[in-house]
């Protein structure tokens, strides 16, 4: 029998995959919203999206990669994982000069751009050549699915973030559904920006 570990997730486990690409597809809709979005969206949505890939990016290294170090045996299969983290490193650059400019910013919105485009090779990547090749390997995807989520709401709790999931598991979100996520997602983060907007104002100059 499975292990059973305690989540703060209501929904049933998922294993480790369908939590990752479903992290992905949440991403990716917030760079699209971005693009529509006026200046103040913008910034919210950059934001939102930043903190995302960060707990994102710490869940894969801290998990993910090592133990897929470990099981990948073949040496450009683990050459994958090694590209993948150096993918994140550059990644991390990119984001940490988003946190740091304000909307107004001359490259705010490029800069948000080029994240975008990164994370979108970089999950090609991950789901097109990695995924499959973990869904081979000896992994226990179902226990690792856990560890995943456990951590993810720990660090969102740690940074005082909302769980926000707008695409099904399964299936792209219709227009209508999209809709409907883009309205719940404006919500949460109208609230995060209430409480955020002053903090980071004491620390701009
Ligand atoms: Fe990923
Ligand atoms: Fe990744």
């Amino acid at each position: 029998m499975a292990r059973s570990t305690p989540s703060r997730a209501s929904d049933s486990p998922r294993d480790a995959i369908a939590l990752l690409k479903q992290d992905h597809r949440t991403v990716e809709a917030l760079f699209d919203e971005f693009e529509s979005a006026d200046e103040e969206e913008q910034s919210s949505i950059a934001e939102r999206v930043c903190q995302l890939l960060t707990i994102h990016a710490q869940i894969e290294e801290e998990i993910l990669y090592p133990e897929a170090m470990e099981a990948l045996e073949d040496e450009e299969d683990s050459e994958l994982v090694h590209e993948a983290q150096v993918e994140h490193a550059s990644a991390k650059d990119l984001i940490a000069k988003i946190e740091g400019m304000a909307p107004e910013d001359d490259g705010f919105r490029a800069t948000v751009k080029v994240l975008g485009e990164y994370v979108k090779h970089h999950v090609k990547e991950e789901e097109g050549e990695l995924f499959p090749k973990l869904k081979k390997a000896e992994i226990d995807l179902k226990d690792m699915g856990s560890r995943l989520a456990d951590r993810k709401f720990a660090l969102m709790e740690q940074i005082g973030i909302q769980a926000e999931e707008p695409a099904p598991a399964r299936k792209r979100a219709t227009a209508k559904g999209s809709r409907a996520a883009g309205a719940r997602a404006r919500q949460a983060r109208a609230g995060s920006r209430r409480s955020s907007r002053s903090s980071s104002r004491a620390t701009r100059h």
